[in-house]
């Protein structure tokens, strides 16, 4: 087997939209059930505990992503059983607040030893165009604040990263399919000046899993679906996608757009897709009815399970 394989992986959804504690487990799809596990707390957000195995037996551990700030993080954590201090890794997929701004609570919390892994661009003042034109935000990533709550300067990684075997940060995303139809509400500040933002500190997550193929993992995919795929092909060249996983934010199609989103997913035949977080219900609900039992449901607290 080539060392670059990884032969188990576990994901556990630590902070999500949505919250349900009914959802019978199946297959590889582990969900909460009522008891303890009714006190997951659902926030606008994302963040994701995944544990991923080596040929070797060897374990990398990380949490990418970590809300938005707030009491979710911090009680999901401890209701799932997760320790951040065990983590090899903290990731940070990109600097929109529903992403980084639990970043601070865990290192209050927690004895963080990991390094924080993002792309250089993840800094500075962002903000979000809203339909009537006016400006919400500016939120605001400062690296050296960063540095301080974490008592060390991030690791920047703006090209592919081995964090372990069969485990990669993908860098930053080139934008080549015509598939894809990006967001054009992300704004940054430069200078005072508020200009499009075409998110290119966004990182995902690539699992080459052994007898299975690529597990993507996305924080909001703000660089798009096929380019997020293409991105991941890139670094295992030949590997097909098994499973896409994360936020897609694809909220903002209509539904022919979708429509061209489900037929290229089809023709990548993966055998799992899990939309989550920003990837709208609308969205969530045209790729159920369209890839059936391959896209189940998700929620807080459910763990997927592939070796
Ligand atoms: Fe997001
Ligand atoms: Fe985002």
């Amino acid at each position: 087997m080539p060392a670059e394989q990884a032969v188990r992986l576990s994901f556990t959804v630590v902070v999500d939209n949505n919250v349900d504690i009914f959802l019978p487990s199946s297959g590889p799809l582990r969900y909460p059930s009522p008891g303890p596990q009714s006190m997951l707390l659902g926030a606008q957000g994302f963040s994701a505990w995944l544990e991923v195995e080596g040929p070797g037996g060897e374990t990398t551990r990380l949490l990418y992503d970590f809300g938005r700030g707030g009491p979710a993080l911090l009680n999901n954590l401890r209701l799932l059983g997760l320790d951040p201090a065990q983590a090899d890794y903290l990731v940070l997929s990109h600097g929109h607040i529903d992403h980084y701004g639990g970043l601070r609570d865990i290192t209050e919390a927690y004895d963080i030893k990991a390094p924080l892994i993002t792309h250089p661009r993840t800094f500075g003042e962002r903000g979000v165009k809203k339909p009537g034109g006016q400006v919400a935000g500016p939120w605001v990533l400062d690296r050296e604040e960063t540095a301080a709550w974490l008592g060390a300067r991030p690791i920047l990684a703006d090209s592919p990263t081995p964090l372990g075997p069969g485990l990669w940060v993908s860098g930053g995303i080139p934008r080549q399919s015509p598939r894809d139809v990006l967001w054009p509400g992300g704004l940054r500040r430069e200078d005072g000046q508020w200009q499009p933002d075409n998110l290119e500190d966004d990182q995902a997550l690539v699992v080459n899993l052994a007898g299975r193929g690529l597990v993507v993992i996305t924080g909001c995919c703000h660089a798009g679906v096929f380019n997020t795929i293409a991105a991941a092909q890139a670094i295992c060249p030949g590997v097909p996608l098994y499973a896409l996983v994360g936020g897609l934010h694809l909220n903002f199609l209509d539904a022919a757009q979708l429509e061209g989103v489900v037929a290229g997913l089809l023709e990548e035949n993966p055998g799992l897709v899990l939309p989550m977080h920003c990837t709208g219900a609308l969205a969530q609900q045209t790729l159920r009815n369209r890839l059936g039992a391959r896209c189940p449901f998700t929620t807080v607290g459910m763990t997927l399970a592939l070796d």
